[in-house]
């Protein structure tokens, strides 16, 4: 098989996995408030990427782990993920009205709904990590990683970010602040989606942990970049999302900054220092290669 065909099936696999962990958590639409949990799974189960449990499941892999025993974290990373979109996409931030190639959540229910599809998908996340019985750690490792994920979701994380996004409109950003601001709002997220995995092996202060660290903050913004990219060059119905938003809501972006090529170049020296720091690690993670890899290449 070629590093593609091992990468094409450890997504699908992933895909399937942290699918069915989601599946099993959200509550069914026959439960009272009927509305509202049938908009939270249509906020959750409309076609997303599943990269955040894809990396989730590939460090585990990396380190050796229990694929199963890393669902609960797998499925909690992606529903703040989840919320941060339904929330992204509402008039007062973004407004956008296309997500996922279908009407953003407040367009097909409506603005309070998704306030709250927000609201419940975000706490949903902790439950599934604080009760999540495949998880087999100490109570100590647990409630670490409960808070390392608080912290990336939070004020000093993806929310922080947010807000610094919303408070540059309309602002040149130089690129310390606009590193800033994607490491934040995207890259915190992305870098808690590893440190989960790795948190299982209670390990902290070990080199390897470290240098996965510092793979997912490289991964992290190599992400933020391609999705300026994308927005500046691809076309809506790619990406299942309106094109060209970046560019009308006055937002600052690497491709607004560097320009297309620039932007390209960052994104790529990243993609290497990804690599560089999992030097020390066998044939194990390769998949985690191959995953910088595609965030730099994706079309979507
Ligand atoms: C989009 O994330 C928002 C960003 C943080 C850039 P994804 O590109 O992972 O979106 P889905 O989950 O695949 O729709
Ligand atoms: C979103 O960044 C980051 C989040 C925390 C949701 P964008 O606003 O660029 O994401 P898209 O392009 O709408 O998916
Ligand atoms: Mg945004
Ligand atoms: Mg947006
Ligand atoms: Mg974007």
């Amino acid at each position: 098989m070629s590093p593609e065909e091992r990468m094409k099936e450890f997504m699908e696999s992933s895909q399937a996995r942290v699918n069915q962990a989601l599946e099993n958590w959200l509550p069914e639409t026959s439960q009272t408030p009927q509305g509202l949990h049938e908009a939270m799974r249509y906020s959750v189960f409309n076609g997303g990427k599943r990269m955040r449990p894809i990396l989730t499941y590939a460090t585990g892999k990396a380190l050796g782990l229990d694929l199963e025993s890393l669902d609960g974290a797998a499925c909690a990373v992606e529903l703040i993920h989840a919320y941060s979109l339904v929330h992204d996409d509402l008039p007062a931030m973004d407004d956008d009205n296309l997500r996922r190639g279908k009407p953003t959540c407040h367009m097909a229910f409506n603005e309070a709904t998704a306030i709250l599809v927000g609201d419940g998908l975000q706490t949903l996340a902790f439950q599934v990590l604080a009760c999540d019985q495949t998880l087999i750690v100490s109570d100590g490792t647990r409630a670490k990683m409960i808070g390392l994920l608080a912290k990336a979701s939070g004020s000093h994380g993806m929310v922080g970010g947010q807000a610094i996004d919303l408070d540059s409109i309309g602002i040149a950003l130089n690129l310390p602040s606009l590193e800033n601001m994607h490491a934040h709002k995207t890259g915190a997220l992305i870098r808690a989606s590893v440190g989960l995995a790795s948190s299982v092996i209670d390990t902290s202060g070990d080199d390897k942990i470290k240098h996965l660290d510092c793979y997912a903050s490289c991964i992290g913004l190599s992400f933020q970049i391609q999705d300026d990219i994308l927005d500046e060059e691809s076309d809506t119905e790619t990406l299942g999302k309106t094109q060209g938003k970046d560019r009308n809501n006055d937002k600052p972006t690497y491709p607004g900054l560097l320009g297309l090529a620039g932007a390209k170049r960052k994104a790529l020296d990243l993609h290497a220092e990804a690599l560089d720091n999992l030097s020390g690690f066998g044939e194990n993670a390769d998949i985690l290669r191959s995953i910088s890899l595609y965030i730099i290449q994706r079309r979507n």
